[in-house]
């Protein structure tokens, strides 16, 4: 089913989100309206706490590859990269954030096992930018303060509930942003 998906602004965003203490039918049925919820939204990651559950579980789709990532840790971060980076729950806004190249974490997968990933790219971004979710962290916080004071009209306006304006040259920049306009 899909789910509502909050937005910035809202306090539950903000919040530490609590281990998944049991992968019960509740869990399982939450996992399958999370990928239709990101899916819907042509995400590439969806955290709990962004349909309202402030449990430490979120999902991602790279590449079609599916993946479920339950009470997730990063073991290990290499390199530096910068891109540009969205946000279901800040929607019509992107910019350019600082994250690892690569990340090895560990996590349990829907059936209760535990496995270790090594990404890359992509979704090595996207788990570090849906782990800061579980920790009421959002993209935005890591822009520089320069930049984020340009910005900070557009945030207010999010943050107060409203949708942004659609940029009258979002077409032109729709074809370059095709290869990096990913969603999380
Ligand atoms: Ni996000």
């Amino acid at each position: 089913m899909l789910q509502k998906i909050h937005r910035i602004g809202e306090e539950l965003l903000r919040k530490e989100s609590e281990p998944v203490k049991e992968i019960n039918d509740s869990i399982k049925n939450l996992v399958k309206d999370m990928f239709e919820t990101m899916h819907e939204a042509n995400g590439v990651g969806l955290a709990a706490p962004q349909i309202g559950q402030n449990i430490r579980l979120f999902v991602i789709d790279v590449d079609n590859n599916p993946l479920v990532f339950i009470n997730p840790r990063i073991k290990k971060m290499t390199g530096k990269e910068t891109a540009e980076e969205g946000c279901l729950s800040v929607p019509g806004l992107r910019e350019c954030v600082q994250r690892a190249t690569r990340v090895t974490a560990e996590a349990f997968d829907i059936d209760g096992h535990s496995f270790e990933i090594k990404a890359e790219g992509l979704a090595a971004r996207a788990i570090q930018h849906e782990l800061d979710h579980l920790d009421g962290v959002l993209f935005v916080d890591r822009i520089s303060k320069s930049r984020k004071n340009q910005i900070r009209y557009k945030l207010e306006q999010l943050e107060a509930g409203k949708d942004l304006p659609e940029e009258l040259d979002e077409v032109e920049e729709e074809t370059q942003e095709e290869e990096v306009s990913q969603t999380a």
